[in-house]
């Protein structure tokens, strides 16, 4: 069969109208939420966050630390989040408990920093119970970067380094099973191409911009998910999710020109606050019927990881998503870019050490 270079004019089209009406509808759609929405008891429970210091992440793990989680905020920039995690602690009544919230290290742009932080994490033996890969850039308009690994710099931030990350913790999720891996990925995905042979979008087949670069990367981690999803043996009890947070008024707009941004923010009725935004990505944290769901999509074979839209609804990932054959060749990609060994989840969930070519334990 002929290597497929492109989304198919159908597909590309039925993608636009379904981002479009997102966009449009989603306040309609999610109109049955509360906000915020309430959270069930959760003071057993240990989350990691990254991104936490903006936008849809730092909504995130407020709420999970007001509801009593052990909070770890992931962040490149730790004096910010200690600065709002002492916010949020003077902002609790008099007399509340103190919120169990701390503060490390991590940048995605680099792979030795996610390896390092894996290893700091699984050294303390504890569970980990979520993780919420939540960080992300949409560098709208810019030109093509390139992290010092050598990846395009969306690929490597939304897709490679949280795929890393997820796997590299599978240990400290055994030990919390049931465990959850939460992707906050986009219904721009449904418009996204991932050629695996050109993950860097630099063969000169596709012509790059910034929404090749983000939307290709946000359907590259729904079908490697997917395969995560298929992998993991149901007796690990490890369960994986994308979300989308819907159209979100954050931090995410700011490369654009000053006079789009301000569009940007007069248009509040279509834009979800962080708060809204922040809904799917704790309901997939929290609901416990949402684990049942994942169990029986993976004894039904489906083809794609569970996916919960902005109005909290398990939803289909794009018709992309589902192709089988492109998403095992993500998988192979991703694992050789990130320096994993093929059978890096089977081992690691064997209880064998694993080898990554990254952080301070590389070769
Ligand atoms: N907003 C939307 O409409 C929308 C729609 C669909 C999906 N999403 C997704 O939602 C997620 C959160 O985005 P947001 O809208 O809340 O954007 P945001 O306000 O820009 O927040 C993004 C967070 O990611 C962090 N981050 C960026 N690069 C990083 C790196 N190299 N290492 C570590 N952290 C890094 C940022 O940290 P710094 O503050 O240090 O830069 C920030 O905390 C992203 O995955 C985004 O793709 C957003």
């Amino acid at each position: 069969m002929a290597k497929k270079e492109a989304l198919g004019w159908m597909e590309w089209c039925r993608g636009w109208m379904h981002v479009i009406y997102e966009m449009l509808f989603q306040r309609i759609l999610a109109s049955h939420l509360e906000n915020p929405l309430p959270l069930p008891p959760i003071n057993d429970l240990t989350c990691i966050v990254t991104g936490s210091t903006s936008g849809i992440g730092r909504e995130t793990a407020r709420q999970l630390a007001e509801a009593g989680a052990h909070v770890v905020m992931a962040v490149r920039n730790t004096k910010a989040a200690n600065e709002l995690i002492q916010k949020w602690q003077n902002e609790r009544d008099e007399g509340g408990l103190p919120l169990n919230i701390e503060v490390m290290e991590l940048d995605l742009l680099s792979l030795d920093s996610v390896a390092s932080f894996a290893e700091a994490w699984n050294a303390r033996s504890g569970p980990l119970h979520i993780l919420i890969n939540n960080a992300g850039i949409f560098s709208i308009g810019e030109p093509q970067k390139f992290s010092n690994n050598g990846r395009e710099e969306h690929m490597q931030v939304n897709h490679l380094a949280p795929a890393l990350l997820s796997i590299l913790l599978l240990p400290s999720l055994l030990r919390g099973s049931p465990g959850r891996i939460i992707n906050v990925n986009s219904i721009m995905h449904h418009v996204g191409f991932v050629d695996p042979e050109d993950m860097n979008v630099t063969s000169g087949r596709r012509k790059y911009t910034s929404l090749v670069g983000y939307s290709g990367s946000k359907l590259a981690q729904v079908m490697f998910n997917s395969v995560l999803h298929k992998r993991l043996p149901a007796e690990a009890g490890i369960f994986v999710l994308c979300v989308s947070p819907g159209t979100v008024q954050t931090n995410v707009a700011r490369d654009l020109p000053k006079i789009i941004q301000a569009a940007y923010h007069l248009i509040p009725y279509f834009n979800f606050s962080p708060q809204e935004g922040s809904r799917s990505s704790l309901f997939a944290a929290t609901d416990p019927q949402i684990l049942e769901y994942c169990e029986w999509l993976k004894a039904d074979e489906w083809p794609a990881c569970a996916f919960i839209s902005q109005d909290c609804r398990p939803t289909n990932p794009s018709e992309e998503a589902h192709n089988i054959e492109t998403q095992y060749k993500v998988w192979e990609k991703t694992l050789e870019l990130i320096g994993l060994p093929s059978d890096a989840v089977e081992r690691l969930i064997e209880g064998e050490e694993v080898q990554c070519r990254y952080g301070s334990q590389r070769d």
